[in-house]
């Protein structure tokens, strides 16, 4: 097979980090190849690199499209940050990169929305032609990016966490694209955190440790434990695992009692949560469980039914005052809402809680804010070189992190934590969980909206939403398929009905 794409010792400092370090490997022409490794190994900047958008110091890439003629369209990236315009329709974002034009150069725009209609119709998505993609949900932007790349017939497909935010559904949807694309012999690059997804998708793979390319290898000679060895190194690997056991329940009264909540998607919703306590909220795309998670920290107002905290009605609609009356949370795109990108890694962390590094002259003191910035750094793990590095220089995981540590730095009554470990790698995702563990122990009520399994085995217990409504509660021990069979609406709608294990469907 003729080679499609060689990166040759490639090397990439960014300060004093060696993002990649004379990094070589070739994919041959129709050939799928996973990129994995930990947050902060280089994937992304060598994704950059093969785009073009950035130069290696040293080394050279080649990317060989063939039959192209240098045009742009050979190669197509989604990237792992948003790259849409957020004023333009989704259709005019995925017309971008080459409007139909009629022969007088002008834009032929009904052929535009056809066209990009199409292929979001191809998701169930062709509603949004018209829609500006800042009023998009996060799952839809993504679809919406990787309609865009698709809709340029590439002949290399780069894919940097392509389903971080996907549902199950969509996903599947993604991998039949990725297999029709293959059988057109389209060559492939796939970054991802999520290993089982990487057999599915990919014949080989390149392991990225610390800048460096430690093992490629044909996948039908790995295992996902293979993999993880390759990623975190040998010494690395026993951690992880043994974390929860099943729980008494909280017998303290609870601190949020959501009843009969209304508002778009979702249906009349009770829901209490106690001190001490972590659940799982969770359902497919679309079931309401992120509009529930955005009425309870006020960011959208309920059309009927009341929340309090500790007894007290909650500002609904209200995001500062849910804020301070004590909900914490992180929002759901860490890359659009959750922090600033400018900022260094200490404001973003502290942004909630500024006045209280006011000195004497209402100004921000930069010593008691670092000083406290680095406690919640050693909390979290955060990898930056310093307090004051921008929180954009940091990997996704890290900068997940920094988001995540805003959230407790004011010593919420409740944490709302959206999707908490989207694109974050398996030591940072058990990093993270040690921490939750800790502030559940420690007496915080948690309440995680997540499709992620390894997130709700977290939890000591989970409410599924379908269509609207709680459809099942589960209580630990569950699995994941009692929790798959939930979500498609096979769970029960009695929970008080559901012995430990009888529902059990593997
Ligand atoms: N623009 C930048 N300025 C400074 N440092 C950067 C920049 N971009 C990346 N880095 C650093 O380079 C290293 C590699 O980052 P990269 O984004 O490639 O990691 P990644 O493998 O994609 O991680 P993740 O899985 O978290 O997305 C990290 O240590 C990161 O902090
Ligand atoms: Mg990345």
């Amino acid at each position: 097979m003729p080679e499609a794409i060689v990166v040759d010792q490639v090397s990439k400092a960014f300060g004093p980090t060696l993002a990649l370090s004379a990094v070589s490997l070739t994919v041959n022409r129709g050939e799928s190849r996973a990129l994995i490794g930990k947050n902060g190994a280089g994937k992304s900047t060598l994704m950059s690199i093969l785009t073009g958008l950035s130069q290696p110091d040293s080394g050279s890439v080649q990317v060989l499209a063939e039959g192209d003629a240098g045009g742009a369209s050979a190669v197509g990236c989604v990237y792992q940050r948003s790259t849409l315009i957020p004023a333009a329709t989704a259709a005019e974002n995925i017309a971008l990169a080459r409007f139909p034009r009629s022969r007088a150069g002008l834009i032929r725009w009904p052929e535009v929305r056809r066209q990009a209609t199409e292929l979001l119709a191809e998701w169930e998505y062709a509603d949004l032609a018209g829609t500006p993609v800042e009023q998009l949900e996060p799952l839809e932007r993504k679809v919406v990016e990787i309609c865009r790349v698709l809709s340029q017939g590439p002949r290399v497909l780069l894919l940097d966490e392509p389903t971080a935010g996907l549902d199950r559904g969509a996903s599947q949807r993604l991998f039949g694209h990725i297999e029709r694309a293959r059988a057109r012999g389209v060559t492939i690059i796939y970054v991802s955190h999520h290993l089982h997804e990487v057999f599915e998708v990919c014949d080989s793979v390149t392991v990225l440790r610390d800048g460096r390319a430690v093992l490629t290898e044909q996948l039908t000679r790995m295992t996902v434990p293979d993999l993880v060895d390759a990623m975190v190194g040998e010494a690395a690997a026993t951690a992880g695992g043994g974390l929860r056991a099943a729980r008494p329940e909280s017998a303290r009264p609870p601190v949020l009692v959501a009843s009969g909540v209304t508002a778009p998607k979702v249906n009349g919703v009770d829901l209490a949560l106690r001190p001490g306590e972590c659940v799982g909220l969770t359902g497919l795309d679309g079931a309401g469980h992120m509009q529930l998670a955005e009425v309870l920290t006020g960011q959208r107002p309920a059309e009927a039914g009341t929340v309090t905290l500790d007894g007290r009605p909650l500002p609904l609609g209200d995001i500062r005052g849910c804020i301070e009356a004590g909900i914490g949370f992180t929002p759901e795109d860490r890359h659009t809402s959750g922090y600033v990108p400018a900022l260094s890694v200490a404001e973003n962390a502290t942004l909630n809680i500024m006045p209280r590094f006011a000195n004497g002259f209402r100004l921000i003191s930069g010593k008691k804010r670092d000083a406290f910035y680095s406690r919640l750094a050693g909390e979290w793990n955060i990898k930056a070189y310093g307090a004051a590095q921008p929180t954009e220089e940091l990997s996704g995981g890290n900068q997940q992190k920094v988001v995540l540590a805003r959230s407790v730095a004011a010593d919420p009554k409740v944490l709302v934590l959206v999707n908490p470990t989207a694109g974050v790698d398996v030591s940072a995702k058990n990093s993270i969980y040690t921490t939750i563990e800790a502030l559940r122990a420690d007496g915080q009520a948690v309440l995680i909206v997540t499709t992620d399994d390894a997130d709700l085995e977290v939890c000591d217990r989970v409410v599924v939403m379908v269509h609207g409504e709680v459809s099942a509660e589960l209580r630990h021990p569950f699995t994941e398929g009692m929790i798959a069979a939930a979500v498609q609406g096979g769970g029960t709608t009695e929970p008080d009905l559901l012995p430990s294990g009888e529902e059990d469907s593997q």
